[in-house]
C-alpha cells in the first residue's frame, strides 16, 4: 500500500519571527502547497517543554498564525491550526511514548543543547519532545514534513518510531515512513553579527537578525552593520571560501530575489560591501513590508485569527480522528 501524499510542518510559538524562518521555511512551504495538501501547525505544546508566560504564548500562538497567512500559505487550501486544539496530537503521542525506547531518545542532539549541564532540571516534556513531533506527523500518515536540517534527528526517530508501531502491532505500512524535505541551499540563514553562527531568536543581540516585524528603517540599519570582511565582493562561488559572512549575505540577497548564488554573484563582483549592503537593505525592505504590514493588520483583528485556528482544527481534527481511532484498535484498547 501506497500512502497519498500529504505535507505536514510547525514552526513552535516562541519569540519573534525573523528572516530565517521566512526564508528558510514558509517561503518554502507556500511553494509545497502547489505540489501536494498540505497542514500546517502552530506547535504550542511543544512550545511549552520549556517555561511560557501564558498571555505571551497566546499572543506568539497568533503572531506566527498570522505571518504563516501574510507570508503566502492560504488558509483556505492549507489547513493551519494549533496543535493544541486537536487533542489526537496529544493521545497518539502518548502511544508512541510507550513504543520509542529510552535509547532512542537519549541520543536525540537537540535535548542535550537545550538542557544543557543541569539536565535533570529540564521537563520530562522537552526529553520526549521528539516522540511529540512523530506523533504531529503520524497522526495524519503524513508523507512529507518539511525541515530544517537541525531537524532530520528527529525526523529519522519518526521514522523509527512508525517502523517500531508496524512491527510491533504486526501492521505492515499502518504509519508511512516520512520523508524529510530539507530545504534547497541558500535557505539556511545565518547571524548577521557571525557568518557561521545560525540566525536565531534566542541570540542576545537583536541586531543579528532581521525580523518579520522589524519596520524599514531598523532592517537597512541591520543590514549596513551586519559583519563583513574587508575585501571586494568575490567574482565566483569559489571566491566565497572562508568568507562565511560575504556568503551569507549573498545568499539572502539569492533567496529574497528568488535566484540562485550563483547567479547573483556577478551582479555584485568586484564592488564594495556598502554599495551591495544598500541593494540588499531595499531588496529586504519591498519583500519584508508587504508580509509585515499584512501581519500588522491581521493582529488587530485576534477573533478572526482565532476563527481561522478553530476552523483549521476542525479539518485537522477530521483527519486526524479516524487514523487515531484505528491506531487505539490496533494497540487492543476497548472502545
Ligand atoms: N521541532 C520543530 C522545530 O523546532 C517543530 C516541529 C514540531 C515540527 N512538530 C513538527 C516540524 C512536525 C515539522 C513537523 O523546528
Amino acid at each position: 500500500m501506497t500512502h497519498a501524499p500529504l505535507v505536514l510542518s510547525g514552526m513552535q510559538p516562541t519569540n519573534t519571527l525573523h528572516l530565517g524562518n521566512y526564508l528558510g521555511a514558509l517561503k518554502n512551504w507556500v511553494k509545497m502547497q502547489d505540489q501536494m495538501p498540505c497542514l500546517f501547525c502552530v506547535v504550542d505544546m511543544h512550545a511549552i517543554t520549556v517555561a511560557q508566560e501564558p498571555a505571551e504564548l497566546a499572543r506568539a500562538t497568533r503572531e506566527v498564525t498570522a505571518a504563516y497567512i501574510a507570508g503566502g500559505i492560504d488558509p483556505a487550501r492549507s489547513p493551519i491550526f494549533n496543535q493544541a486544539q486537536v487533542p489526537e496530537h496529544a493521545e497518539l503521542a502518548w502511544i508512541l511514548n510507550c513504543v520509542a525506547r529510552l535509547g532512542w531518545l537519549d541520543r536525540m542532539t537537540q535535548f542535550k543543547e537545550k538542557s544543557g549541564k543541569h539536565k535533570e532540571r529540564a521537563s520530562v516534556g522537552l526529553y520526549t519532545y521528539p516522540v511529540l513531533m512523530a506523533a504531529d506527523i503520524l497522526v495524519y500518515k503524513a508523507t512529507h514534513v518539511p525541515v530544517g536540517e537541525d531537524q532530520k534527528q528527529h525526523l529519522e526517530l519518526a521514522r523509527d518510531i512508525a517502523q517500531k508501531f508496524n512491527n510491533d502491532f504486526a501492521a505492515p505500512d499502518f504509519f508511512p515512513q516520512p520523508e524529510p524535505v530539507i530545504m534547497g541551499p541558500g535557505t539556511r540563514v545565518m547571524s548577521l553579527r557571525d557568518g557561521t553562527k545560525k540566525m536565531s531568536k534566542s541570540d542576545e543581540s537583536d541586531l543579528s537578525r532581521i525580523n518579520l516585524t522589524d519596520d524599514a528603517d531598523a532592517i537597512a540599519g541591520k543590514i549596513r552593520r551586519a559583519k563583513t570582511d574587508p575585501e571586494p565582493l568575490p567574482e565566483n562561488k569559489d571566491g566565497l571560501a572562508g568568507r562565511p559572512e560575504a556568503e551569507n549575505l549573498l545568499s539572502i540577497y539569492a533567496a529574497l530575489s528568488d535566484r540562485k548564488l550563483e547567479d547573483v554573484i556577478p551582479d555584485f563582483a568586484g564592488k564594495q560591501f556598502s554599495e551591495f549592503k544598500n541593494t540588499l537593505a531595499d531588496l529586504t525592505v519591498a519583500k519584508l513590508s508587504p508580509v509585515a504590514s499584512e501581519m500588522r493588520r491581521m493582529l488587530a483583528d485576534p477573533a478572526q485569527i482565532d476563527r481561522i485556528l478553530r476552523d483549521g482544527s476542525a479539518r485537522a481534527r477530521a483527519i486526524a480522528a479516524p487514523i487515531v481511532a484505528e491506531t487505539k484498535k490496533l494497540v487492543g484498547f476497548v472502545g
